[in-house]
């Protein structure tokens, strides 16, 4: 049985590394402030037809279930966390920083960094109008990126601004209905061929001259991305973004400020992306309801890539995945005879919360302290003829003392104590 097509086993060093993506997103989402939410993994189709638009509906992974609805498997969050919101928006002191770390599932063509299953974390902040919203995100995102290990020279946040496109689209006598679509041409811009997008352009009356003009001097739309360098200067991160304004972003929600983060040496595609949706909320509650919104989604396979390709982000890695494998303790029972003490000895570590591993079958001593440095332990007991003494041996610094089984706990606890 073969496995389908961009969906993965995660053998335990694959969720080793999944784990390690998802704590250390955890751990700096909360550094900023955002606290944790989740939603359902099937929602009605129809949440993504209306809401997300662009390119995701036809990707979607969808059925008909035995009531007749008609389904489909998560592509996405943002719609989801614009219907909780707009359901339940009076009990949340504003602006919301919401977090979530979901899988989500998307029927493209498999290729590198791009599956049809994937983990994604997604920020959001909510009810916040100012610039100062768009730069502490734009921020997160950046500190997020770092606690991985890589730095200025190996990713770029490409800011832009929808706003930008639309005034100059409108200028030129595209139609209020038609921008979506003017907007899809300027997100292949760079991927299409220059004859593709001149023919796609034709349909607005517009040349690929007029784009390479517009791009070389954008006009007073781009002033915004200017106090938003100044705010990241304060905290000395000014140096990760640059202004692109190709960036348009292919969902339809989007309203304004955007952006998408590339690895400087572009063997990627965009390890993350986002933007503000101002008018989302207030379409998803019927109008009632009008919350300014922004996040950004960063999806794990193109981490991962940029992981394992980056020496200073993989050594992070490796070290934070032997120091959860670790065991705390390796029991050495040097006399069999001695197995019902060892088992209790055993049995104390473990329910003092030390990780605590020993040979399963009888083995020679030699090899129990191999199986010991395999599974990185730190102190080894050895029980053995001596009990109720027992030695305790710091693998790394050699030392060795003999104590009485009554005192191992308190010996040991200084021993592993984290420095
Ligand atoms: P998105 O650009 O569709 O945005 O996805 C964000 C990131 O998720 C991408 O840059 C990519 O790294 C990852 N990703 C997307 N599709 C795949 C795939 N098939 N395989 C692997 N990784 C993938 C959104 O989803 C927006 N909802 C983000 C957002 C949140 N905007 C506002 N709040």
């Amino acid at each position: 049985m073969q496995l389908l097509p961009g969906f993965r086993d995660f053998f335990p060093e694959d969720c080793a590394q999944r784990n390690y993506i998802l704590a250390t997103w955890r751990e700096v989402a909360r550094r900023y402030g955002f606290v944790e939410y989740d939603g359902p993994v099937l929602e009605p189709i129809e949440l993504y037809r209306k809401k997300s638009g662009g390119e995701l509906v036809g990707q979607l992974f969808d059925f008909v279930d035995k009531g007749e609805r008609h389904v489909a498997m998560r592509p996405e969050m943002t719609p989801t966390l614009a219907r909780m919101v707009a359901a339940r928006e009076r009990d949340f002191k504003k602006p919301l920083k919401w977090f979530c770390v979901p899988q989500f599932f998307r029927y493209e063509k498999q290729q590198r960094g791009r599956l049809r299953e994937f983990y994604q974390l997604n920020c959001d902040l909510i009810g916040e109008a100012s610039a100062s919203a768009d730069a502490e995100l734009l921020a997160l995102l950046i500190d997020m990126l770092r606690a991985f290990g890589l730095s200025q020279q190996d990713f770029v946040v490409r800011v832009s601004d929808r706003n930008a496109w639309c005034q100059f689209a409108l200028n030129r006598g595209v139609s209020e209905e038609r921008l979506l679509d003017f907007l899809a041409v300027i997100d292949k811009w760079e991927r299409a061929s220059r004859e593709e997008s001149g023919r796609r352009l034709a349909e607005f009356g517009l040349t690929p001259e007029d784009i390479e003009q517009f791009l070389a001097s954008p006009g007073p739309e781009a002033d915004h991305l200017k106090s938003l360098a100044a705010d990241l200067k304060a905290r000395g991160l000014d140096g990760y973004i640059e202004l692109d304004l190709t960036i348009v972003r292919g969902l339809a929600y989007y309203t304004g400020f955007v952006f998408e983060v590339f690895d400087r040496a572009k063997s990627e595609r965009a390890l993350a992306g986002g933007g503000r949706y101002d008018r989302l909320i207030e379409l998803m509650s019927d109008g009632k309801l009008s919350l300014p919104a922004l996040g950004f989604g960063m999806g794990d396979v193109v981490l991962a890539n940029l992981i394992q390709d980056i020496p200073a982000a993989k050594s992070l890695r490796d070290q934070w995945v032997a120091q959860q494998h670790a065991a705390d303790v390796f029991v050495v029972l040097a006399d069999e005879n001695r197995r019902p003490e060892a088992l209790g000895i055993l049995q104390t570590l473990r329910e003092a919360g030390y990780r605590t591993d020993y040979a399963l079958a009888p083995a020679k001593v030699g090899k129990q302290f191999q199986q010991a440095e395999h599974r990185g332990a730190t102190l080894a007991v050895v029980i053995g003829q001596e009990w109720p003494a027992v030695k305790l041996k710091h693998l790394a610094r050699r030392e060795e003392s003999t104590i009485d089984q009554t005192e191992l706990l308190t010996a040991l606890s200084p021993l592993l104590a984290k420095s």
